[in-house]
């Protein structure tokens, strides 16, 4: 064969290869006998042998790469990989749902509910049609490159049949069957099994060798677009159409539904059929089906307004309660700690649960010896339900709690309106140790391999006494430790390395600050860009930002006050841990000058130049405030267009109302 025609056979196998693979892995419709597509499949190996130049990435031949990895490199998300909010019960679902109502401020929306698949999120990058790179979710903004891995499913397309540049997301699962399987094989070779088939999936594309991937018979559904306003889909439905046009997997059982009620009626439906899918779902997704409603809706800094997931009740079973240990966490709260007598609860084994605090254990009447009920609350963390006081021999023990710190022996005090206990000795060596996981913890400075028992050993041994001297460890102290190579030694100092560069906001989470969370540290970050001007800003420049109430301004006031604070920030600084925003500015102009400043805005209808969520940082990076719905404290609307419900409530109120241009002309200025 001449290689102008070996290349046109070449293309043929792709096509007809390609073809198979989809009937078998995506449709689950076999076209062809396995051996004639294991015939095609040599058949083109065998060409690309003879003339390797034909050899593309995108070849049916390069599921399985022959490389082994060193790591995995890490990925930044174009668009952050997000989670979903709970709902446990009806009630929840209402109060999702009435909230919906009332952002919208209309009744017209539509859900679609989608079963949750229980396995691990990733993201899938297509470049002109190929499928270039594949993700783990990771901290939702930077997860790892499981490329190799990903290609190994054969349910993914490495080309998709239009050649689209579009990142798609799903859950990548292991079919029950395949995860029993798998078990029985590492039973046989006295190997640990996997818990159950979401660790199974996840330690599959953990491996740095694609084979060990490749023999995972792993498989994946898709359910949703990193961008779905770019595809010129206005609608998650339409959306999960695409992909199916596109030649990805999705899973069908999925159903739009007008009313909160049809919504119940659906999640009721799949209680009952759960056991009989051949994979694990944990729950239902409810999402708002309309992509622009879902803009206004909007996300937090962990999940989007306008989903909520549905988790199925978790699985219930009886144990005995052996003590009660006591935990000092960051805060100084003293926590109460049930040890439980081991127990197989949701495939894991359980032998702590929280009893969060003496609260809980006096209403609940738990005594040390009792029989208890013990369930995994959101299906992860385990929890104890209640007594079971007909199996009481009388020999069971009241648990009291302590009136001093168990790590510092001070004295405990209850502040007001808590129902917890406090250490309140800054100087609490617990306090010190939990501030130090959070601050190597994934949302703040996501330091990889700094366990909580790493932490603890470091503090332990004194190699640590404050996060600053974390960027002072050293080779020689790290391999000292208990289970610490050389190669994991390398590691951690890189990964310590690395968190030296991260944008502020992580640091600023890291820190711990009373009432500072994820998205308060980011808002902080942003407008004031450095710790310097943070630190040194008062209660009126840092309430006058909307999101900041008194409380917090008050906490990173008193935070900032302390010559401790001064003193590891200089700590940080000379160690080269950067103290500057990284992420995306906002427009600074003297807040006084603008139109918006102080003023509230409704955004409603379309937008064509720019989208809710850029109009609404333009506008608050300015001094306005976006608000969801029309009242009579808002100053301005700006209708898009098909303006509906909001549009003539304004006029009803009389309030000023601009077009997309006004508003452009009047940011622009
Ligand atoms: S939507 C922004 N749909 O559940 C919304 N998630 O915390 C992104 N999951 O991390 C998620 N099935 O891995 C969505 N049909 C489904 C899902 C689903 C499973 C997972 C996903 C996510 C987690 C929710």
């Amino acid at each position: 064969m001449d290689s102008q025609a070996a290349e046109q056979r070449v293309l043929e196998l792709h096509n007809l290869l390609n073809q198979y693979n989809y009937e078998y892995y995506v449709l689950d419709q076999p076209s062809v006998p396995d051996a004639e597509y294991d015939q095609l499949l040599q058949e083109l190996n065998k060409l690309e042998e003879q003339f390797p130049s034909l050899q593309s990435p995108d070849s049916p031949t390069q599921r399985v790469g022959g490389e082994v990895l060193d790591s995995f490199k890490k990925v930044t998300h174009d668009q952050p990989m997000l989670s979903l909010g709970n709902a446990f019960n009806e009630g929840d679902l209402r109060d999702f749902d009435r909230r919906v109502k009332q952002t919208l401020d209309e009744d017209s929306y539509v859900y679609v509910c989608e079963l949750k698949i229980d396995g691990l999120a990733v993201s899938l990058k297509y470049e002109n049609g190929l499928f270039i790179q594949g993700a783990t979710r990771g901290d939702g903004s930077v997860g790892e490159d499981i490329t190799a891995n990903l290609k190994t499913i054969r349910s993914i397309p490495l080309k998709m049949n239009q050649p689209f540049s579009i990142e798609v997301r799903g859950e990548a699962f292991m079919p029950k069957q395949s995860f029993v399987s798998l078990n029985a094989i590492r039973d046989e070779k006295g190997e640990e099994p996997f818990a159950n088939p979401r660790n199974a999936a996840a330690g599959s594309l953990r491996q740095l060798d694609p084979r060990i991937a490749a023999s995972r018979q792993l498989d994946i559904f898709l359910y949703g677009v990193a961008n779905p306003g770019e595809t010129g889909v206005t609608s998650h439905s339409a959306g999960l159409d695409l992909l199916d046009e596109l030649g990805f997997k999705t899973n069908k059982e999925r159903k739009v539904c007008s009313t909160i009620e049809d919504v119940i009626q659906f999640i009721e439906g799949w209680a009952d059929k759960r056991p009989d899918l051949p994979y694990e779902i944990d729950g239902i997704v409810v999402k708002v089906d309309s992509l622009e409603q879902q803009r206004e809706l909007g996300t937090t800094a962990k999940s989007p307004r306008w989903a909520i997931a549905y988790k199925f009740p978790a699985e219930e079973v009886v144990t005995q309660l052996i003590d009660v240990t006591l935990n000092v966490g960051r805060t100084g709260v003293v926590t109460p700690t049930a040890i439980l007598q081991p127990v197989r609860v949701a495939g894991t084994t359980v032998q702590r649960a929280t009893l969060h605090n003496e609260d809980l254990i006096r209403e609940k009447d738990i005594r040390i010896g009792d029989y208890v009920v013990v369930k995994k609350a959101g299906d992860i963390i385990p929890e104890v339900v209640n007594v079971i006081t007909d199996r009481r021999t009388g020999d069971e023990q009241e648990f009291l709690m302590p009136t001093h710190c168990p790590e510092c022996e001070s004295e405990l005090v209850r502040l007001e309106g808590e129902v917890a206990l406090r250490c309140i000795n800054p100087k609490c060596p617990a306090q010190i140790r939990e501030g130090m996981i959070h601050f190597v913890s994934r949302n703040a400075m996501n330091i990889d391999g700094l366990g909580e028992k790493v932490i603890a050993q470091l503090y332990r041994e004194q190699l640590i006494h404050d996060v600053a001297d974390l960027y002072t460890l050293t080779k020689e102290q790290l391999i000292g430790l208990e289970r610490m190579g050389e190669k994991s030694a390398d590691k951690l100092l890189a990964a310590i390395e690395a968190s030296k560069s991260n944008s502020l906001e992580k640091l600023l989470f890291g820190l711990g600050i009373r009432h500072v969370g994820a998205k308060a540290a980011k808002t902080f970050a942003q407008h004031f860009e450095t710790m310097d001007a943070l630190a040194k800003a008062d209660i009126v420049q840092l309430t006058a930002i909307h999101e900041i109430g008194d409380k917090m301004a008050e906490a990173v006031v008193a935070y900032f006050a302390q010559p401790e604070a001064q003193e590891l920030m200089e700590e940080l600084r000379s160690a080269g841990v950067n103290m500057t925003y990284k992420g995306p500015k906002l427009v600074s102009v003297a807040e006084s000058d603008s139109f918006f400043a102080g003023k509230t805005i409704v955004l409603t209808g379309k937008l064509h130049q720019l989208t809710r969520n850029e109009a609404k940082d333009r506008i608050e990076a300015l001094g306005g405030k976006v608000s969801g719905s029309v009242s009579k404290k808002t100053d301005l609307v700006v209708a898009g267009e098909d303006a509906g419900s909001k549009l003539d409530k304004a006029n009803e109120l009389n309030v000023e109302v601009w077009d997309e241009q006004r508003l452009l002309d009047e940011l622009n200025k």
